[in-house]
């Protein structure tokens, strides 16, 4: 088979991408342009989207939420997994079909998909309606590829090392909640995942830059951040001056904002300082998302995750006896190639001793590239499906029971927004991290309140302010 070279364009410079940039004004925008923007995959690209959402309206964009209507069309991909790439694909056909009738239309593509080689390549030959592609870490070019463009597909996916970009500019999507990258890439290269290619290596934002940030946002009043990256607590490893994670999260917890989570926790790089820092702060929340994978030792060596079956169980046991009242939720992949029933079973096994508040599950996917992808995928996609539906069973019944045990219970809530389904009510999370709807009055909007929980479903609470 011959693989794209992933590790390889991971390097690629700027000098080795064509550049035919024209100069010209920003006047060939004109007033009331509209822009769509459509956002696929993890936190790591919404957030992303509310750079490229500032970018657009730098230039006099505004946000429309009907692609007819649009002047520019920007897709943020996710490549995770092989689906991702089918939607994408399914929707650029609408936008192919509005191209005709629209011929100035703008259309752009950028996220993790604009960082496979195969990718590339399927648009350079087969998608020439595709006018810009910019990859995960070219955002800050968004501009100068609209300005610039003259009717020729340009794709910039270059990555400069190591490259930390700061004072970057976010229409932010809520003015309540804010999501802080603190670090981007992933240096973990687990077996199966596309995400070290598409996002390059570990590189650390300074806690300085960080905390600024952070300072700025309680200035205009946020009432929650998230501290992103896909592996939060290898935070620092890459920098001069290593700083932990456990030690970013208590300069946070100083700072005074009322509640603070974080997203991705890998359980190889999780420490006791970190579980002790999380239990110390009341305004770090009790909430750990802490992505298990497989529940067979066997398995977990093949997907190169560096943690056993026991390993996993200890550091849950751990966290749980030390941190008061916290929910934990998982990630969980089924049919990764060479998984038996038996090892399936051990999946199970852990999925029924932890009995977690929630779990991400999914179908493994091959990626092109990792190294998982020249294991022979020997596992049918009927046993495949089979495999998720019993663990989707389990892991619901557990989400129910652990959310029926605060039924009656007062909660603090943060409300939000009014609920999409019912806009009668307002909705919000708890501490850590349920999904409430609330019966209260638009002015509390913003407002962290005691809500009586009247019911419990799988996936979310119903309560009353008090
Ligand atoms: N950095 C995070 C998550 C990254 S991707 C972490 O380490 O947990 C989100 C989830 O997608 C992963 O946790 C994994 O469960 C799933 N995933 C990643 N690659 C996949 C693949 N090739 N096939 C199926 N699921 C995959
Ligand atoms: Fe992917 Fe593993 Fe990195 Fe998560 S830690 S992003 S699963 S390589
Ligand atoms: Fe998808 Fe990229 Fe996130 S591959 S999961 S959007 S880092």
């Amino acid at each position: 088979m011959n693989l794209p070279n992933l590790k390889e364009a991971r390097k690629r410079t700027k000098q080795e991408v064509e550049h035919v940039y024209l100069k010209e004004s920003y006047d060939k925008i004109k007033q009331g342009s509209k822009y769509y923007l459509k956002t696929y995959g993890c936190q790591m690209n919404v957030h992303d989207s509310e750079e490229i959402a500032q970018r657009l309206e730098s230039l006099g964009y505004e946000k429309t939420d009907t692609l007819e209507h649009a002047d520019v069309v920007i897709l943020n991909t996710c490549a995770v997994r092989e689906n991702a790439h089918d939607k994408v694909f399914g929707f650029l056909g609408r936008c192919k079909h509005l191209k005709k009738e629209k011929p100035n239309l703008i259309v752009g593509l950028c996220g993790c998909m604009a960082q496979e080689e195969s990718v590339v390549n399927e648009i350079k030959t087969k998608h020439p309606y595709i006018d810009i592609v910019f990859g995960t870490h070219n955002i800050h070019e968004l501009q100068n590829l609209i300005i610039n463009y003259n009717n020729k597909q340009e794709i910039d996916v270059y990555s400069i090392e190591g490259k930390v970009y700061e004072n970057i500019a976010y229409k932010r999507d809520s003015k309540i909640k804010a999501w802080v990258n603190i670090m981007y890439g992933c240096d973990k290269f687990c077996t199966y995942c596309i995400v070290p290619y598409t996002r390059g290596k570990q590189r650390s934002r300074k806690s300085t830059d960080i905390l600024n940030e952070i300072k700025s946002l309680v200035e205009l009043g946020y009432q929650e951040v998230t501290l992103l990256g896909q592996n939060v607590n290898a935070y620092g490893k890459d920098l001069d001056q290593e700083i932990s994670f456990a030690t970013l999260l208590e300069k946070v917890a100083q700072s005074n904002i009322p509640r603070i989570r974080f997203v991705t926790s890998h359980p190889w790089d999780f420490t006791d300082e970190m579980i002790d820092t999380i239990a110390k702060y009341d305004n770090i929340m009790p909430y750990i998302h802490l992505p298990l994978q497989s529940g067979s030792t066997r398995i977990l060596k093949l997907m190169g995750r560096r943690y056993s079956q026991e390993d996993y169980l200890k550091l849950f046991n751990k966290i749980k006896s030390s941190i008061k009242n916290v929910a934990i939720t998982t990630d969980i992949i089924v049919g990764f190639p060479n998984e038996t029933d038996e090892d399936f079973q051990k999946t199970l096994e852990v999925v029924n001793t932890c009995q977690f508040d929630g779990a991400f599950t999914f179908i493994y996917s091959p990626r092109i590239g990792t190294p998982a992808a020249l294991i022979k995928d020997n596992i049918s996609l009927e046993e495949k499906e089979k495999r998720l539906q019993k663990l989707n069973k389990v892991v619901n019944e557990y989400s129910l029971k652990n959310n029926q045990k605060y039924l009656n219970q007062t909660l603090k809530v943060l409300l939000e927004a009014p609920s999409p389904k019912n806009p009668q009510k307002l909705f919000g999370y708890t501490e850590n991290m349920k999904l409430v709807n609330v019966t209260a009055d638009s002015s509390l909007i913003g407002k962290i309140v005691n809500v009586k929980i009247t019911d419990a479903k799988s996936f979310s609470l119903d309560g009353e302010v008090v």
